[in-house]
């Protein structure tokens, strides 16, 4: 039920903090589930939409930390990376449902070759029952069709498993802070409201993100598109002069994923180069960076201490709020999207 929210999409949004808090509570069984796993040469990720955005910050976290070379494929394009999969392969399955039609045959066709492990929403779903290993996110049942918490639950899931695989505690502690810096967010939401009443005119939105926050762009280009019906592309920062620089304007809004890292000064030469272009800079950036401010219209907040590594748990939030905001001055209903179902088995 609503419990006095407009809308699920909103309620779940605010329920990402809980998410996470619950998803954290599986930390004994991700740790059980390694140990079964035993010894991993390479992981592949498969996966479809926002668990395929969960699935790319899977890759950056655990090549970054353990070391091990992960691959990352879009589910409905899995065969053609299946033929290399084999016995030191351990496929990895990110889905809210547990249902989804390519991601299921994958995992059907993973199972003769590797190690499969599903991390799903749902209890009792068709991928829990195929996998070798599953990992149960706690978003609790998500009703609108855009996925917001169980997005947040993946991550947290992945983060864990990353940790762990990778023997990095701090990473542990670091996740314990994050239902607290999405409500530092959440409780904003007027300002972004309003916001979002100044940019209901675009027809089209970029988003740029580097390392880490590169599919926090692609995430967030989803959701505003999938909502809103406003043409959104997320790039990696880097690859703006490689063609999308040719179509910003004045006109356009490029949303801007900058927090705190070791990527921060590349990200800011490329929100230079869209500041000369005059475009219309929403960024999201930490508290108190007067950098950003000063070249931005617009700055969307974060705890400084959220740096680039935890990033994608907390700056997608912003703009998921962006995206139900905007919806609503259109008057569109952000819960059920014109042509998206929640449970894809076609
Ligand atoms: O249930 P799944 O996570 O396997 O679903 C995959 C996609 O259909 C899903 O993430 C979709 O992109 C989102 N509902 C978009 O918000």
């Amino acid at each position: 039920q609503k419990e006095g929210y407009d809308h699920f999409m909103i309620k779940e949004i605010i329920e990402q903090s809980d998410a996470v808090k619950n998803t954290l509570g599986q930390k004994e069984n991700i740790k059980k589930v390694i140990e079964e796993i035993g010894d991993v040469k390479r992981i592949c990720f498969v996966a479809c939409g926002t668990s395929y955005h969960a699935s790319i910050s899977g890759k950056y976290l655990i090549e970054s930390l353990a070391g091990i070379p992960t691959d990352v494929v879009i589910a409905s394009e899995a065969k053609y990376t299946a033929k290399t999969w084999n016995e030191d392969t351990l496929v990895v399955f990110i889905s809210q449902s547990g249902e989804t039609y390519d991601s299921l045959m994958a995992l059907k066709q993973a199972r003769e070759t590797s190690k499969t492990l599903a991390v799903v929403n749902v209890a009792g779903s068709a991928m829990t029952e195929e996998a070798d290993f599953v990992i149960q996110t706690q978003a609790g049942p998500e009703i609108g069709v855009a996925a917001t918490k169980t997005y947040i639950a993946q991550l947290t899931a992945i983060y864990l498993f990353a940790g762990f695989l990778a023997g990095e505690e701090d990473l542990i502690e670091q996740l314990e802070k994050v239902p607290k810096y999405i409500d530092e967010v959440t409780i904003q939401r007027k300002y972004i409201k309003e916001i979002s009443s100044r940019y209901d005119f675009a027809d089209d939105a970029f988003f740029l993100g580097r390392g880490f926050s590169y599919p926090i762009a692609l995430e967030g280009a989803l959701k505003l598109k999938e909502i809103t019906y406003i043409h959104a592309e997320g790039y990696a920062a880097g690859e703006l002069k490689h063609g999308p620089l040719a179509l910003i304007d004045e006109d356009v809004p490029v949303f801007v994923i900058i927090p705190p890292g070791d990527d921060y000064d590349k990200t800011m030469t490329n929100l230079e180069e869209v500041r000369a272009r005059d475009a219309i800079i929403l960024s999201v950036g930490a508290k108190g960076d007067e950098r950003i401010a000063e070249n931005s219209r617009i700055v969307f907040e974060i705890d400084p201490e959220v740096t680039d590594i935890i990033a994608p748990l907390v700056y997608i939030v912003p703009l998921q709020l962006i995206s139900y905001y905007v919806t609503l001055d259109k008057g569109y209903d952000p819960d059920k999207p014109r042509n998206l179902a929640k449970v894809i088995t076609v």
